[in-house]
């Protein structure tokens, strides 16, 4: 599905391929989540191998935003769709209404394009198309930049929530899907 955009090659979503290199969305992950690490914070995704981007991969729909360029296209973002996991999810990913995204990251070399839009359009779209009303995630409570940029896309405060994995509190968010 095409995207828009105002950045220099043209940008698909799509739905990870057999083709695609786990190392290289492993690497853009690590990039992404940099920040957070800055911070002292330990997600998942800022740490991750390549075994548990492909786990996290087969566990869930993975997209991918694809920017073409002389030579083929390149993987800048990623996403993930009701990612089944083994640790316990907060209560309300488990409401019947409720689809959930997790592991949103785009290479901050395009950050600020619309990248992290047109991923967030699919997963949306992924929602509704499922019968949801909301669309959820889990993000770490500390980034407040992170919040605020959710804030402004229509999402709001749910609810607490502790991962396993992680060496701070998640701030679950969900929208209403229109
Ligand atoms: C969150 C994230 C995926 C967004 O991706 P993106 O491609 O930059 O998103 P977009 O370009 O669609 O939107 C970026 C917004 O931030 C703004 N922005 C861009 N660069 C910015 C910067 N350096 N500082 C502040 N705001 C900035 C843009 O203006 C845009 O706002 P607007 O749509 O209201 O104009 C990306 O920032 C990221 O990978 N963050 C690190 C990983 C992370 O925290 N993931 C979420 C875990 S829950």
């Amino acid at each position: 599905m095409p995207a828009n955009d105002d950045q220099a090659g043209a940008l698909t979503v799509r739905f990870l391929l057999p083709t695609d290199s786990i190392p290289v969305i492993t690497r853009l992950l690590h990039r992404a989540y940099a920040k957070q690490v800055a911070m002292g914070l330990r997600p998942l995704a800022g740490r991750q191998d390549d075994s548990v981007t492909r786990e996290r991969a087969a566990n869930s729909e993975c997209y991918v935003a694809v920017v073409e360029a002389a030579g083929g296209g390149a993987i800048a973002g990623v996403i993930l769709f009701e990612e089944q996991e083994q640790a316990t999810f907060p209560p309300f990913f488990l409401k019947p209404h409720v689809c959930h995204f997790a592991q949103f990251g785009v290479d901050p070399d395009v950050q600020g394009r619309g990248i992290g839009r047109a991923l967030l359009e699919t997963v949306e779209r992924r929602a509704r198309e499922k019968g949801a009303t909301e669309l959820a995630l889990s993000m770490a409570e500390p980034d407040r930049e992170l919040y605020d940029f959710y804030v402004k896309r229509g999402y709001r405060f749910v609810e607490h929530w502790q991962w396993p994995y992680t060496n701070y509190r998640s701030c679950i968010l969900s929208k209403a899907l229109a």
